[in-house]
């Protein structure tokens, strides 16, 4: 009988430190208690795009910590790969889990999605030609969107800017106001920067609005333009206008210039694969 408890266990015995030698690091290290699938992200945010745009996007969302997690897209599977790398190593200071695919599957369970992929417009071609091939790649990218995070909002940059949130819209079949486009929020911030930089004080301090349609045909409300309430065309009457002798309307000229210069400028790709 007491040969019998003795084989018993030190049989026992064995098993268990033979596993527990088996396991691997992991495996020792944490055990878990719940075995569910695991939880989805609550503040998810994806960019899709992962050009200079994109990634200054995916930069502002981790340096503010917006999100739990950041997923990346774009069909350049190598610049994916090495802007998503540079993120991923940079974790020690970051909060933000970072994921990247070519798959939209990655996207899954986004609040917020920023598209910013697109094609550039091509020196002599006309817009019409370009809003044509960026809608041909939204037709592919915002169905999949959806398919993964039907409850988010997108959020549109790609140019021309209008016309494509309109083609989101349409697109995606999401209420409206769960489409948002980047409108002329850089213009606005532009504009604020060039008149406040000419009045020598800082940009925060200056108040105005361009409006309309992002791009050559935008609107500086010069009716609107204040520094704490001091409203410029009261001190100016010709505020932006042709006849005003200080030539106020120059800085509306250049938002609309840097538009176009974007527009058509190459961008390089500064990541490269034998840099790996
Ligand atoms: N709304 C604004 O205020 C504003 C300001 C600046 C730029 N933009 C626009 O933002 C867009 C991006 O500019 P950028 O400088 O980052 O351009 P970029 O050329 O550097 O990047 C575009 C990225 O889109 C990717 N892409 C192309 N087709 C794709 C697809 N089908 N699926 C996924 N990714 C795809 C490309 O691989 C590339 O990485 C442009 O349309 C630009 O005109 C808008």
């Amino acid at each position: 009988m007491l040969i019998t408890w003795w084989y018993l266990y030190f049989s026992a015995r064995s098993i268990v430190l033979q596993s527990f030698k088996m396991a691997s690091v992991v495996q020792k290290l944490i055990a878990p208690l719940f075995t569910g699938p695991p939880e989805p992200p609550a503040n998810k945010v994806t960019v899709v795009g992962v050009g200079q745009v994109g990634m200054a996007c995916a930069v502002s969302i981790l340096l503010r910590e917006l999100a739990d997690e950041l997923a990346l897209v774009d069909v350049a599977e190598d610049r994916l790969k090495g802007e998503a790398m540079d993120l991923q190593h940079g974790s020690l200071f970051l909060k933000t889990k970072v994921v990247a695919d070519k798959d939209y599957s990655v996207t899954a369970n986004s609040r917020i999605v920023v598209v910013t992929a697109g094609v550039r417009q091509q020196e002599g071609e006309s817009r019409l030609n370009l809003v044509q091939r960026n809608v041909n790649i939204f037709k592919h990218i915002i169905p999949q969107i959806v398919k993964y995070s039907p409850r988010c909002i997108i959020v549109v940059v790609s140019n021309p800017v209008d016309v494509l949130t309109y083609v989101t819209w349409k697109l995606s079949g999401l209420p409206k106001h769960r489409v948002i486009g980047s409108g002329t929020n850089l213009d606005s911030a532009r504009f604020r920067f060039l008149v406040a930089d000419k009045l020598g004080i800082h940009t925060s301090s200056l108040h105005g609005w361009i409006l309309g349609e992002h791009g050559d045909s935008s609107v500086p409300v010069w009716s609107g333009t204040n520094v704490a309430g001091v409203n410029l065309q009261m001190l100016n009457p010709n505020i932006g206008t042709d006849s005003d002798e200080e030539n106020w309307k120059e800085t509306h000229k250049m938002v609309v210039q840097r538009y176009r210069s974007l527009f058509l400028t190459f961008s390089p790709v500064t990541w490269k694969q034998q840099q790996l």
